[in-house]
């Protein structure tokens, strides 16, 4: 197979452990025999620097060329200041987001079976680790219902600041639209689908609720569906995480739950994300920032990159065993006691503490190794 990738690898940490990202690619590309062909191109703070804009055209050209774009991350003390528009943040990941039509989010909440003593829960409810997918609503909900009602005039006490007004809008187009990456995501696991939404209470979480329901038994009825009011499905993350596989939910539940499955994992370096299209088009980055504090260390840990990276090849090439090598791959290091600094503990191994760059030479280390 032969696939372009834009690589934006951006500020602080973000070259570190694109560099180590790449590498794990190259070692795929190697041994399943594909083609990787990277454009790299410049993206945040240091785009800024060059171009006067975080999101320069050059860059805007490579994504609009290419099959899918791995992504580090943007921003860092420098570029504070900007005005809102110029932010690396505000004004490269979100005008992205916005042109691409990026509108399903996944966040995976894993914990890998050696690191569950470094989760924040309890580690017999964690045993032999935790792989949850989060599927969030990203453009639609009450963060954006403001712009579809922008034709209805608002009462004047609102605009008078005596009250403040926000609308939770879907459309059936926009909740079928989640459903199938959900269920696309769930046919590549365990065929296990909760969700979440507040039907007991919200008009806009009653149609998510049947519009779910009608979707999975007309195009799916091989997944198990289960429905959970948020509040509920808050709580039962927090004591009995492991009885989740797949989560489909709007876009402010979905903020909100995957920062608190994120939180139960422990580790934001371990952690990727993908941001999709329906055309399968994405980006892919790790959930965490540029870490500032420990940019240009060779410190950082490489994994969550990595592991989106291995995302990228599940979801936007379709190639699942190379996604599942590499996460096997990681799985091996870890048990065979290996960790970055973020991840030693005082029961870590001397010698077995590793630099950015040797994490990701242990990965592909393990990666060539038939077991
Ligand atoms: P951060 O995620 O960059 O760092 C938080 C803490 O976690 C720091 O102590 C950092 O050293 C540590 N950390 C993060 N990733 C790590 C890794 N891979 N290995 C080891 N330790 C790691 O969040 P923070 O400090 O709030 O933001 C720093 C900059 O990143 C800001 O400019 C922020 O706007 C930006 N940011 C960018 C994101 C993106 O590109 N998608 C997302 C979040 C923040
Ligand atoms: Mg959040």
């Amino acid at each position: 197979m032969k696939k372009r990738i834009a690589v934006l690898a951006g500020d602080g940490i973000g070259p570190e452990i694109m560099k180590e990202g790449l590498k794990v690619l190259d070692a795929i590309a190697k041994q399943f025999n594909h083609i990787f062909d990277y454009k790299e191109a410049l993206v945040g703070g240091c785009a800024y620097d060059k171009y006067g804009h975080p999101l320069p055209d050059e860059t805007k050209e490579v994504c609009n060329n290419s099959d899918a774009i791995y992504f580090g991350a943007v921003g860092g003390p420098k570029w504070e200041n900007l005005p809102p528009e110029l932010t690396p943040e505000r004004g490269a990941l979100l005008p992205l987001r916005g042109t691409y039509n990026l509108f399903a989010n996944l966040r995976p909440a894993i914990i890998f079976g050696p690191l569950a003593d470094a989760a924040s829960l309890k580690s017999e409810r964690l045993e032999g680790g935790l792989d949850i997918l989060i599927v969030r609503e990203l453009t639609g909900g009450i963060y954006f219902g403001r712009n579809k009602v922008k034709t209805l005039t608002l009462h004047e006490g609102a605009l008078q600041g005596n009250y403040a007004v926000d609308y939770m809008i879907y459309s059936v187009p926009e909740i079928e639209r989640i459903a199938a990456v959900a269920c696309d995501a769930a046919m590549k696991r365990n065929k296990k689908l909760t969700s979440v939404d507040k039907a007991n209470v919200l008009e806009s979480s009653k149609l998510w609720r049947k519009v779910v329901t009608d979707y999975v038994q007309s195009h799916f009825p091989q997944i198990q569906l289960n429905h959970m009011y948020v509040d509920n499905a808050a709580m039962q993350l927090a004591t009995n995480p492991k009885q989740f596989d797949v989560i489909v939910t709007e876009n402010m539940f979905g903020d909100i739950l995957s920062d608190l499955a994120s939180a139960i994992t422990g580790s934001i370096g371990m952690l990727p994300s993908a941001s999709l299209a329906k055309t399968g088009f994405g980006l892919f980055e790790p959930i965490h920032g540029s870490a500032p504090d420990i940019a240009g260390l060779n410190k950082a840990n490489p994994l969550a990159q990595i592991l989106s990276g291995a995302m990228l090849l599940k979801y936007a090439f379709g190639l699942n065993r190379e996604s599942k090598a590499i996460e096997e791959a990681i799985m091996k290091a870890l048990e065979n006691g290996y960790r970055t600094a973020d991840l030693a503990n005082k029961t870590t191994q001397e010698g077995k503490i590793l630099l950015t760059s040797q994490m990701g030479d242990k990965v592909v280390e393990y990666l060539m190794v038939k077991s």
